[in-house]
């Protein structure tokens, strides 16, 4: 998005009325010069709200609030700077000028236009004949022609260019619709064809009410996949996207609390029972981006996901995302494993209600699902303190930090001082792997080290900390040459989650361990928090764009040597075709001489990629 030119900025704090905006949400009173009211950002029974209109300012006495106009709404309504200045000047009549920065701000407004020309067309086909398909569908969910309509619902027709003629008729280009993510280019060239067909549609908007994208529900059985959204466009990053906005935020700041699910008819079932302050993210991983975005809405988060084994691993999935932003976060399941939706249909409004205000601590609650597995054997201990340790070492606040330790401890009925020395050696990223007290809480100590396990161990502690070096050539090679194995496996989560942009906030930008260990079997799992706490330095001499590089030349020579070594076995054969095998040696002869070239680095020099 542009910036906003400073001059537009101060014509709407000149021309915007601070009285009339405020006044929208508190009552005041004139008292002298100023305006009186009851703080709308802290409890009071007493106005020590006060808002002056000559300086177009606001301050509260008791919670020492205060701002211009733009704060006001930032405040209130939980937007950026941007985003409230953005809403104002709407408001004003007052044009912002688009500054470009890089990016062509003509074409994200056809962009946006095109969405909306988009979502009318969804509408009005919801109601046409076509539409009776998706009518009779949300009739069967329980929705009728009032809900759909408040919600935006609508049909994307079983047709081939529905959308793609509506944009031409609109006279949008082609082009700005394969962009936004709508339409497709016909393989001959020849014009465009939609992406959503004889779907179910959900507008995704951003918090001005524009619509970025679109979900799609099939309508048939046999309709794969099941939702179906519009990709990534300039105006839709799904790492920042959460389905419910704009309608979310009013209630967001009213409830205080965010609350995030994982589906667009769970979203649209907590505001149907009177919990329109829920978010969903839009067929993603929830992302430190969203993290962030919650944040500067909301002190709590409630995390209400499927109540099954995937929503279980989502809700601690999200929570480590969570956690480092500073959020009180609470979670719940749903029981017998149902979504919000089908809780709602089955249970009512007030169940689901009770679930989220009922909803325990979501640390807690995952300490608890932990231990299912029992906590008996110091084996069972060990693996619950392992779990959870990287999930207390990234609550933010060091107070509640000691607190859940110290709850572990006691769940798990190991001695607070063990417990505490994981999750801070966690904390620390210390040099060892956490081994407190093997006897007790019996850690497995690292396995093999041969000289391929230390290489592949030092390459997945790169990728992880430097995913920035993953080029997608890189990231092509490492997936040819690293040998198959858990390490593979965790070598390619990481390369996936830094593709989608899951990285740790703040300094370095390492890809989130926590979020992939999700992804991993058991074994996988242990190696990689093994890698996650190790922050010993690579190489002092060499860059780690060098260590990479030696790594991957290492990688390709030992396949080489793989190779050969089968080919002298086939050699000895009597019957083997000796002519092909010939060319074959030929061939490798000259692939390692290529090689040759580029950083050859030998067996004693590669011993310091990996952690020792
Ligand atoms: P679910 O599979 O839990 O579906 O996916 P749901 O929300 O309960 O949907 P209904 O009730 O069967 O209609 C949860 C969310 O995951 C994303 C969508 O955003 C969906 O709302 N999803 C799911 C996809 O993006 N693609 C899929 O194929 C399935
Ligand atoms: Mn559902």
């Amino acid at each position: 998005m542009s910036r906003i030119p400073e001059s537009t900025i101060h014509e709407i704090r000149n021309r915007g009325d601070i009285i009339a905006m405020v006044s929208r949400h508190v009552e005041l009173k004139q008292a002298g010069r100023n305006w009186k009211g009851l703080c709308p950002f802290h409890n009071e029974k007493t106005p020590s709200f006060n808002v002056n209109s000559e300086r177009q300012i606001f301050h509260c006495f008791g919670c020492q609030e205060g701002g211009d106009i733009i704060a006001f709404l930032m405040k209130h309504d939980g937007l950026t700077f941007p985003e409230a200045a953005r809403n104002l000047a709407g408001e004003l009549g007052i044009e912002i000028p688009e500054e470009r920065d890089g990016q062509d701000a003509g074409l994200t407004t056809r962009i946006y236009e095109a969405n909306q020309l988009t979502q009318d067309l969804y509408r009005e086909a919801l109601r046409t004949p076509e539409g009776k398909i998706a009518r009779a569908y949300l009739v069967s969910r329980g929705f009728d022609g009032a809900i759909a309509d408040e919600y935006g619902i609508g049909f994307a027709p079983a047709r081939w260019d529905a959308v793609a003629v509506r944009l031409r008729e609109n006279r949008i280009k082609g082009d700005v619709g394969v962009q936004a993510g709508l339409t497709s280019e016909r393989k001959s060239g020849q014009g465009y064809y939609d992406r959503l067909r004889g779907r179910l549609t959900f507008p995704i908007e951003d918090v001005r009410g524009r619509v970025i994208g679109f979900g799609g529900r099939a309508l048939e059985a046999d309709q794969e996949p099941k939702y179906m959204n519009t990709p990534e466009s300039p105006v839709f990053h799904k790492r920042q996207a959460l389905y419910g906005y704009p309608a979310a935020l009013e209630h967001i700041r009213r409830a205080g609390r965010v609350i995030l699910c994982e589906g667009y008819f769970d979203r649209i079932a907590f505001a149907r029972a009177g919990m329109a302050e829920a978010l969903a993210t839009c067929g993603t991983a929830l992302t430190p981006d969203h993290g962030a975005q919650l944040r500067r809405r909301a002190r709590e988060v409630v995390l209400i996901f499927d109540g099954d084994k995937a929503g279980q691993a989502a809700t601690e999935k999200a929570l480590a995302v969570l956690l480092p932003h500073g959020l009180r976060i609470r979670a719940a399941l749903i029981p017998g494993g149902a979504d919000p939706d089908d809780y709602l249909n089955k249970e009512g409004a007030e169940a689901l209600k009770q679930l989220v205000d009922k909803a325990p601590d979501a640390l807690e609650l995952t300490i608890r699902n932990a231990m299912r597995h029992g906590v008996a054997s110091p084996d069972q201990k060990a693996d619950v303190v392992a779990h959870i340790a990287p999930l207390i070492a990234r609550v933010s606040d060091a107070v509640s930090r000691e607190e859940y330790m110290r709850r572990l401890s006691m769940a798990v009925d190991a001695s607070p001082a063990a417990v505490g020395t994981i999750v801070r050696d966690a904390v620390r990223g210390s040099k060892e792997t956490p081994q407190v007290d093997g006897s007790s809480l019996g850690l497995q100590r690292n396995r093999r080290d041969q000289p391929e396990d230390r290489q592949l161990r030092g390459l997945a502690r790169l990728c992880l900390q430097r995913p920035d070096l993953l080029s997608d050539e890189t990231a092509l090679s490492l997936n040819e040459i690293i040998p198959a194995g858990a390490w593979k496996s965790i070598i390619l989560e990481i390369i996936e989650a830094a593709g989608e942009g899951l990285l740790l906030p703040g300094e370095g930008h390492g890809v989130d361990p926590f979020v992939i260990e999700t992804r991993l079997d058991e074994e996988s799992r242990l190696r990689l928090r093994e890698i996650a706490v190790d922050d010993t330095p690579f190489d002092s001499e060499r860059s780690a764009e060098q260590v990479l590089d030696d790594l991957v030349s290492w990688f390709q020579r030992r396949g080489l040597d793989v190779r050969q070594r089968e080919l002298n076995r086939k050699m000895r054969d009597p019957n083997a075709d000796q002519d092909a095998l010939l060319a074959e040696k030929q061939a490798q002869l000259q692939e390692r001489r290529a090689r040759m070239g580029v950083g050859n680095v030998s067996e004693k020099d590669s011993r310091n990629n990996g952690s020792q």
